[in-house]
């Protein structure tokens, strides 16, 4: 019975050392939850990072054998490639390059060939499992050389790829001094999804330039074999937010965050840490927000929550200080004793506490300075029940395509972006109402199963075009 394969750098689960034992969580992240009907079927399996570096021989056979009952398979990493493949060339040159943050960007040969090298320990982990007629699904950055890897291993594996950042444009792109090897390695697969139409443009436009390789709605040939490239924007498990929202505990939770916040609106911003969502501009707009609306001091603050990520990496760790100051800054020139115009939180909260903080917010601010989609958008929206409250939105997250009756912003503008708070703050209550509910009846339609299922479409239908190719 063939199978499905998902692959993706992190494994759906979070392992962590706790003493001398490891804990096994299960993540709720949004592809962990939207694959799940996936991978946890038959023989389909999910092979992937376990998240931390496992010395003893000891430990490795626990995890295998822990996983394997979960139908998932370790692809397990060293100290220094951890450095060299995720927190370099991964993290160091194509997260930078793709979110058009150049001057941060690290061009070294030595993380390239660790990216490589990982590349194929990940090609490996697959040809160990792979079968005859075998579905594979590859997904994000960190594996942009595995499609063909794998091709290369077996030339009729169907293999999709999904990215989940921006696929830069070719001006960006070229910068890469491996850009030829990156994209050999994605036309590697028979169907790529990206996040929004101009993604794919992107891409296209790279293969042209790169490659020499036109296309036709999407559709490139790579030799003889036709390839797909679409846009097909993420969505969310819409009825899980919007159930976890109606739970006694966060009404619960509601109340008491409520109570101790006292009488304020509040404004809502989450984040990975990482200076691709413009945190500090966000923090910067806020405090020339309060210096031009005294009204506004002691009635509003913001609850930022920021979730540690990569920190080893020296930009990210940078990134942290700086918030730590801009807060300490305004909370010192602003804060009153029974007023903190920032509530910031460095770490992460369960579903049940991030829901309540979405039923509580009156306004949501996702202002990245780039993003591939964006999800915390999609699931402040989906927690709303009564429709009421304000999403302010940057136009260069992938979401701002769908999600075109929030307050759409260019985070570079702060004037705009401090209008934008008044703005939400002061929005009558029919009109939140009136952009809710058609923002909800997009994320409801276009949810996270609507993706997969159109992903698999996709894929199923290119492969069928190479099979009529062939018997022609
Ligand atoms: C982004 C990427 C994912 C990544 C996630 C968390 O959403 O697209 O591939 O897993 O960030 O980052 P981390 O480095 O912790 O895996």
């Amino acid at each position: 019975m063939p199978k499905t394969i998902i692959v993706s750098n992190r494994l759906p689960i979070k392992i962590q050392r706790e003493e001398d034992k490891l804990s096994y969580k299960p993540s709720e992240g949004g592809l962990a939850t939207g694959l799940g009907s996936i991978y946890k079927e038959g023989d389909n399996i999910w092979i992937g990072w376990p998240g931390l570096a496992i010395q003893k021989t000891k430990e490795k056979e626990e995890i295998v054998e822990r996983l394997t009952e979960e139908n998932m398979k370790p692809v397990f990493l060293n100290t220094s490639e951890i450095e060299d493949f995720y927190e370099g060339f991964s993290n160091e040159t194509l997260w930078p390059n793709f979110h058009y943050f150049n001057q941060y960007a690290v061009y070294e040969e030595h993380l390239w060939l660790a990216y490589k090298k990982v590349n194929r320990k990940f090609a490996k982990a697959i040809e160990e499992v792979l079968e005859e007629g075998d579905t594979l699904w590859i997904h994000d950055y960190q594996l942009l050389l595995l499609p063909q890897m794998v091709r290369d291993i077996n030339a009729q594996t169907s293999i999709g790829f999904f990215l989940h950042i921006p696929f830069p444009s070719f001006e960006s792109f070229r910068l890469l001094p491996w850009r030829r090897e990156l994209l050999n390695g994605m036309m590697g697969a028979d169907f790529l999804g990206f996040h929004t139409y101009d993604d794919m443009r992107h891409f296209l436009s790279s293969v042209n330039r790169l490659a020499g390789i036109g296309n036709s709605n999407g559709q490139i040939n790579v030799g003889n074999r036709p390839v797909l490239a679409d846009a097909l924007p993420m969505g969310i498990d819409y009825d899980k937010y919007a159930s976890a929202a109606a739970l006694p505990d966060t009404l619960d939770r509601e109340v008491r965050y409520r109570t101790s916040l006292g009488d304020v609106k509040l404004i809502l911003t989450i984040d990975r840490l990482d200076y691709s969502k413009g945190i500090p501009q966000r923090l910067l707009a806020f405090e020339q927000f309060l210096e031009e609306n005294e009204d506004f001091q002691g009635k509003v603050s913001l609850l930022m929550v920021v979730v540690p990520s990569r920190d080893k990496v020296p930009k990210y760790a940078q990134l942290k200080e700086e918030i730590d100051l801009l807060v300490g800054r305004i909370n010192g020139r602003f804060g009153k004793m029974n007023w903190m115009p920032i509530h910031y939180f460095y770490r992460s909260f369960p579903l049940n506490a991030l829901s309540a903080f979405y039923r509580m917010a009156h306004v949501a601010l996702v202002t990245p300075m780039r993003d591939g989609m964006n999800l915390v958008c999609k699931e402040f929206i989906a927690s709303k029940l009564d429709k009421k409250g304000v999403l302010i939105l940057s136009e260069m997250a992938g979401a701002s395509k769908e999600l075109s009756d929030a307050i759409l912003i260019n985070p570079n503008d702060i004037r705009q972006l401090v209008a934008a708070i008044k703005e939400a703050l002061t929005m009558p209550e029919d009109e939140q109402q009136r952009r809710m509910h058609i923002m909800q009846e997009s994320l409801k339609r276009y949810n996270i199963h609507a993706w997969v299922n159109l992903f698999m479409k996709r894929l199923a239908f290119i492969k069928k075009e190479q099979e009529n190719l062939q018997t022609k």
